[in-house]
C-alpha cells in the first residue's frame, strides 16, 4: 500500500507538471527549465512504475505508450462537422454581409464578427467527459471520421484532463492540428539526414504524423492544437458568445490563437485581414486565409446552415502559395563559382501574388529526389519573398511522352569538364574564367552596386561585351574605349558617356568594397568588411596566412582556404595588379581595436525580410559594431532581428526566450550608435 506521503507526492508533481505545461503549450509563457520539467517528468514515471495501483490515465506520463494500432476506428459524428464556404474578396464579404443582415431583418446596424485566422492544418475533434480526454477523431467526410486518440494524446498542448472546474459534463472541442514551420523544417531536415521520403509542406506533414498507427511516431512530430469552436455539449452551460466560448476553452487549458480578434461591422473585417495578409510570411505557422464568424451565438442559431456549411461563418482566402503547372523544359546556368544549377522553365501560372515562369530545381539530388520529368504536371510553390521552388510531382498526371532530364557531362556554355567536389550537393564548371558564363558573371557581380556600383553597365551590357570579346575579366572595363562602345548595338553617345564616368568614378573605392567585388568564394560583403578591418590593407591580407585568416571573426576553414587560393593564383593576382595600374585605390583602414566596440562579444541573428536596410547591410553594420553574427540560433544567441517571413529561427528564439527585435528597433540601436541606413 503506497503511504499518504507517496499519494500526496504524485499527486502534487502531476498538479505541477500539468501547470507548467498550460503555461508553456496554452499561454505561450514558460515558467521553469527544461531540466526541472524533465526531473520531475521522471520523478513522477518512477513513483508510478513503483505504485502501478496509481497509474491514472490523464496523468501527465500518459502521452505516449500505447501499443501500435491494427487499424483506425470509425468515429461518428453526432454533431457533423462542417466546413466553411469561402470569400476570395471584399466584394464577397459584402455580400455575405448583405446575406446575415437580410436574413435576420434586424436593421443595418453593424454585426459583431470573430476574426480568426485558418490555419492550413487537420479538422480534430476531442472528446472531454467529466473532464478527461476521452477521444479524439478526424473529420473525415463531416459524419464519420477516424479515432486518432492514441496519436492527439502524444500532442503537448492538448490537455488530457481540462483545468479549473464549471466545465460540462459532455464537452466536444473543435480545432485545427497543425505543424509550426519550424517544426517543419525540423522534421524535414531529419528525414533528409537519414535519406527518407520528405514532406511538401507542414499540412501534408501534420497529415501524415496524425495518421500514424504507432503513437511512438506521432511524439517525435512537433505537432499543435489550435481550438476554434465547440461541437457536443452536455451536462452544462457556455457563455453566449463565441469569443467568450473561446476564452472559456482556455481557462480549461485548451490553445487558443492568439490573433483571435472581434471586431464590429464588415469594413473591420476587411482591416483585420489586410493587416494579417500583411504580416501572414511572419507568422510562425501556414494559413491559407481568415476566418470571420457572427460572435452572438443566438444570431448562429437564427441563422443555421446551408447543406455542409454554416450561415453564419465565412473564410476569405489569401491567394494560393500552391499551384501547379506543367514544366516545359529545364535549362542549365552556370553561376559565378562555376556552380550548375538546373532552372525550371514553366507554363506560366499565377501563384503567391506573381506569375511565375521560372523555379529553382537546386541541383542534380533535387531532381532525383522530386523523380521529376520534362512534360511533368508538377506543383510549384512560392511563399513571400523566397524564390518559387517545385515542390512536387502530381504523378497521375505525367503524360505517356515525358522525358527523363538529362544533366548535361560538360559545361553548357564552354564545354569544360564538370566536377563535383565530394560531400557537396553542387556540379562545377572547371572552366573557371575561360568559361564566359562564369567571366559574366564575375563582371556583373563586379559592377553590382553593393561591389564596384558602375552604374550603366546592365546585364544586356555585359553579355554583349563578353560576347564581342571586347572584356574578358573586369579589368579589361577599364581599358574599353568610347569608339568601342559605340560600335556596339543599341548603345548610343550619352550611354557610353555615362558610362565611362561611373567607371572612371567606380576607381575611387573602400577596401571593405573592393575585397567583395572580386568575387571571391564564400567571401560576402560581411566578410569583406570584417577581414578589411581586421587587415587594414591590401598588403596585409594578401600576405597573411591560414592562421591569420582564421583569426578573423568571420572566417572559417573554408573560407580561409578559399581565400588562400585566390591569393595563390597568378591569375588572379594579375588581374587585382592590372586594376590597381589603371587607378582603383582605396585609403587603408584604421584597425579597430575589436573588443572595445559596442556591440564585442555579443551574437546575433537575422532573420526575415528587413525593408529598408536588407539582410546583409544589417549584418555588415552590426559585424562593423563587434558583434558576431551567426547563420543560426542557439542559448548562445543575444539577440534575434526578425523581418516579415521569418520562419524556423524566430520560433527558436522564442523558444528559447531570446530578445527579438524588428527592423525598427534595429534601425534605432544601429543609429545610436553613430551608424547609418
Ligand atoms: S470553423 C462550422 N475556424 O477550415 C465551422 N475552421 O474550410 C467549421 N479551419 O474544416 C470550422 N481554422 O479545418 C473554423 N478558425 C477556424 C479555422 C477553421 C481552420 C479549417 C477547419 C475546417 C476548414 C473549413
Amino acid at each position: 500500500m503506497p503511504s499518504p506521503a507517496v499519494v500526496q507526492e504524485i499527486d502534487s508533481l502531476r498538479e505541477r507538471l500539468d501547470s507548467w505545461n498550460y503555461q508553456y503549450y496554452v499561454l505561450d509563457q514558460p515558467t521553469v527549465p527544461d531540466a526541472e520539467y524533465d526531473r520531475c517528468l521522471r520523478r513522477l514515471v518512477e513513483l508510478e512504475r513503483e505504485y502501478p495501483a496509481l497509474l491514472r490515465p490523464d496523468s501527465p506520463t500518459q502521452r505516449v505508450g500505447a501499443a501500435p494500432l491494427e487499424r483506425f476506428r470509425q468515429v461518428t459524428h453526432e454533431v457533423p462537422m462542417l466546413s466553411l464556404d469561402n470569400a476570395f474578396n471584399e466584394q464577397d464579404m459584402l455580400d455575405f454581409n448583405r446575406r446575415l443582415q437580410d436574413r435576420l431583418g434586424d436593421g443595418e446596424a453593424p454585426l459583431e464578427f470573430a476574426c480568426e485566422p485558418k490555419l492550413d492544418g487537420i479538422a480534430v475533434s476531442l472528446l472531454y467527459r467529466g473532464g478527461v480526454l476521452e477521444r479524439a477523431a478526424t473529420r473525415g467526410d463531416g459524419s464519420t471520421g477516424e479515432d486518432i486518440t492514441h496519436n492527439v494524446r502524444t500532442i503537448p498542448s492538448v490537455p488530457l484532463r481540462l483545468r479549473g472546474e464549471g466545465y460540462p459534463q459532455v464537452l466536444e472541442v473543435r480545432g485545427e492540428i497543425y505543424l509550426p514551420r519550424a517544426g517543419f523544417e525540423q522534421i524535414n531536415a531529419r528525414a533528409r539526414a537519414q535519406g527518407e521520403k520528405m514532406f511538401v509542406n507542414p499540412r501534408n506533414a501534420a497529415a501524415g504524423s496524425l495518421r500514424q498507427l504507432d503513437a511512438r511516431i506521432t511524439a517525435t512530430r512537433p505537432l499543435e492544437m489550435c481550438c476554434y469552436g465547440v461541437g457536443l455539449v452536455s451536462g452544462g452551460d457556455l457563455p453566449a458568445q463565441h469569443s467568450a466560448v473561446l476564452a472559456r476553452l482556455q481557462q480549461w487549458g485548451l490553445r487558443i490563437n492568439a490573433e483571435s480578434l472581434v471586431v464590429q461591422g464588415i469594413e473591420a473585417c476587411d482591416e483585420y485581414y489586410q493587416r494579417l495578409a500583411a504580416r501572414r510570411d511572419a507568422l510562425p505557422y501556414d494559413i491559407d486565409g481568415i476566418v470571420f464568424k457572427v460572435n452572438d451565438l443566438a444570431l448562429q442559431q437564427r441563422l443555421g446552415f446551408v447543406s455542409r456549411a454554416p450561415r453564419w461563418a465565412i473564410a476569405r482566402k489569401f491567394p494560393a502559395q500552391e499551384e501547379m503547372t506543367r514544366l516545359l523544359d529545364v535549362e542549365f546556368q552556370v553561376g559565378r563559382t562555376g556552380a550548375i544549377t538546373p532552372v525550371a522553365r514553366l507554363e506560366p501560372v499565377f501563384v503567391g501574388g506573381v506569375t511565375v515562369s521560372n523555379a529553382t530545381l537546386h541541383n542534380s539530388d533535387e531532381i532525383e529526389r522530386l523523380g521529376v520529368r520534362l512534360g511533368d504536371v508538377v506543383v510549384v510553390r512560392r511563399a513571400g519573398d523566397v524564390i518559387p521552388q517545385v515542390v512536387s510531382v502530381v504523378l497521375e498526371r505525367r503524360p505517356p511522352d515525358a522525358r527523363p532530364i538529362v544533366f548535361p557531362a560538360s559545361c553548357p556554355v564552354c564545354a569544360s569538364p564538370l566536377e563535383r567536389a565530394e560531400d557537396e550537393a553542387v556540379v562545377r564548371c572547371m572552366g573557371g574564367l575561360v568559361c564566359a558564363a562564369q567571366q559574366k558573371a564575375a563582371i556583373r557581380h563586379f559592377a553590382s552596386r553593393r561591389a564596384m556600383d558602375i552604374e550603366g553597365l546592365g546585364d544586356k551590357l555585359v553579355e554583349q561585351l563578353v560576347d564581342e570579346g571586347l572584356v574578358a575579366n573586369v579589368a579589361g572595363l577599364y581599358h574599353l574605349q568610347r569608339e568601342q562602345l559605340l560600335a556596339l548595338e543599341r548603345l548610343g553617345e550619352k550611354s557610353a558617356d555615362k558610362l565611362l564616368a561611373a567607371l572612371e568614378r567606380s576607381k575611387h573605392t573602400t577596401l571593405p568594397r573592393f575585397i567583395f567585388a572580386l568575387g571571391i568564394r564564400e567571401v560576402g560583403e560581411a566578410t569583406a568588411l570584417a577581414l578589411a578591418r581586421h587587415f587594414g590593407s591590401w598588403e596585409a591580407l594578401a600576405g597573411a596566412s591560414e592562421e591569420q585568416l582564421l583569426a578573423v571573426s568571420d572566417v572559417g576553414p573554408v573560407v580561409a582556404d578559399h581565400l588562400r587560393q585566390f591569393f595563390d593564383s597568378p591569375s588572379s593576382l594579375a588581374v587585382v595588379a592590372q586594376l590597381r595600374e589603371v587607378g582603383v585605390s582605396w585609403p587603408d583602414l584604421e584597425l579597430a581595436g575589436a573588443a572595445d566596440l559596442p556591440l564585442a562579444g555579443q551574437i546575433w541573428v537575422v532573420t526575415g525580410k528587413l525593408e529598408q536596410l536588407g539582410r546583409d547591410d544589417a549584418t555588415a553594420q552590426l559585424q562593423a559594431l563587434g558583434a558576431r553574427v551567426a547563420g543560426s540560433v542557439s542559448a548562445r544567441t543575444t539577440c534575434v532581428v526578425a523581418g516579415p517571413g521569418a520562419g524556423s529561427k524566430l520560433g527558436k528564439a522564442v523558444e528559447l526566450g531570446i530578445e527579438v527585435i524588428d527592423e525598427g528597433a534595429l534601425l534605432a540601436l544601429l543609429a545610436r550608435h553613430g551608424m547609418a541606413p
